[in-house]
């Protein structure tokens, strides 16, 4: 049967169409695709508290509705991929559980601080950029659910970039102290947000892998330095600076140059010991146990409706 489901599972990839959910696949696929969402969906439900902290302070109520649905579908997205995982055969409790011990990784951007409303701007339009970056090749990713997932999630994150940028572009065109504010936000999130696309290619354990199973359609490096070309127009337009004095096209190549990138930082974040780390987790933990009593309700009563089908 593995024989068979092996050679099966190996024709869908090099024909590069799709694999479901019953068809037979290695269990390391199953394994690292668990993993990948996982981590995504922790990413998103986590990714909420930055903007959160900012929704009572918006500077007006057009601001404030538009970050409230921009949050909230930053929930959608995480239900969207805990789904897509527990395909896999996974539950959601026990992906929920990994993450609220400690013992799952999500996007290392959501440890550092959100500090001021044009931080708002600078996470819609370079952290929610890069989510696009990242998740436009994961739509063709060669698990359906997962690719799927993402043509839903990277409709709405285009409208999350927009509002982004726009924030940025009002407070560049406002007084002196707007335009700096809006500068010194993109100067505290752009390494942060490049370091999204995971280590340097030659530090990725998962690439090669990801790669030669159509998951990953594009290396870190690629992503990172096409996303950088992407920005380093737009910032332009925003009359703003990127904090990059290495940025540069590289016409031999083709490809964009930028900074040298802090990558103990980064491995730093990951472990755990970034600057907001303990914050973001006691906070998902707080919020856990105060829906305690709703998943409790949810629970009686579907024991109750359980019962009158029961008769
Ligand atoms: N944050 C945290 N951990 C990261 C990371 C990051 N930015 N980048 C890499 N890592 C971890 C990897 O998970 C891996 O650890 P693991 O084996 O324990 O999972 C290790 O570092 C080595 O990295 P690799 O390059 O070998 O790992 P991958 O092949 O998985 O590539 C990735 C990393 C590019 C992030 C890939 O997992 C991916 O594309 N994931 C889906 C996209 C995603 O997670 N996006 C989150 C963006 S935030 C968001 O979407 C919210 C937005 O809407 C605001």
């Amino acid at each position: 049967e593995d024989a068979a489901g092996q050679a099966y599972f190996d024709r869908i990839i090099a024909e590069d169409s799709r694999i479901e959910p019953k068809d037979w696949m290695p269990e390391a696929y199953r394994k690292t695709l668990v993993r990948q969402i996982s981590q995504h969906a922790h990413s998103e439900i986590i990714g909420m508290q930055p903007e959160a902290n900012w929704i009572t302070r918006a500077p007006s109520l057009k601001r404030k509705a538009i970050l409230m649905a921009k949050v909230q579908d930053e929930a959608g997205h995480g239900l969207y991929l805990y789904s897509a995982a527990e395909t896999l055969g996974t539950p959601r409790d026990v992906m929920n559980q990994q993450l609220l011990e400690g013992k799952a990784k999500y996007s290392s951007i959501f440890n550092y601080p959100a500090r001021s409303w044009a931080d708002m701007g600078a996470i819609g339009w370079l952290v929610d950029g890069a989510a696009i970056a990242n998740q436009v090749p994961l739509c063709r990713a060669s698990y359906g659910p997962y690719g799927r997932a993402m043509v839903r999630i990277c409709k709405e994150e285009s409208f999350h970039q927009r509002q982004g940028f726009e924030i940025l572009l009002e407070l560049s065109q406002g007084t002196p102290a707007q335009k700096q504010m809006a500068q010194d936000a993109v100067d505290r999130f752009y390494a942060p947000a490049l370091m999204m696309f995971g280590p340097p290619d030659d530090d990725s354990p998962n690439s090669k892998q990801s790669m030669a199973w159509n998951i990953k359609r594009f290396s870190n490096d690629e992503l990172r330095q096409r996303f950088v070309g992407m920005i380093a127009e737009q910032v332009k337009v925003l009359g703003l600076t990127l904090p990059d004095p290495d940025l540069r096209f590289d016409e031999e190549t083709g490809q964009w140059i930028h900074m040298e990138l802090d990558w103990q930082e980064f491995k730093d974040v990951i472990s755990g010991r970034g600057p907001c780390n303990a914050q973001r987790m006691a906070r998902r933990r707080e919020a856990h146990e105060n829906g305690t009593w709703v998943r409790e309700a949810a629970r009686a009563y579907a024991a109750k409706q359980a019962q009158k089908k029961a008769g």
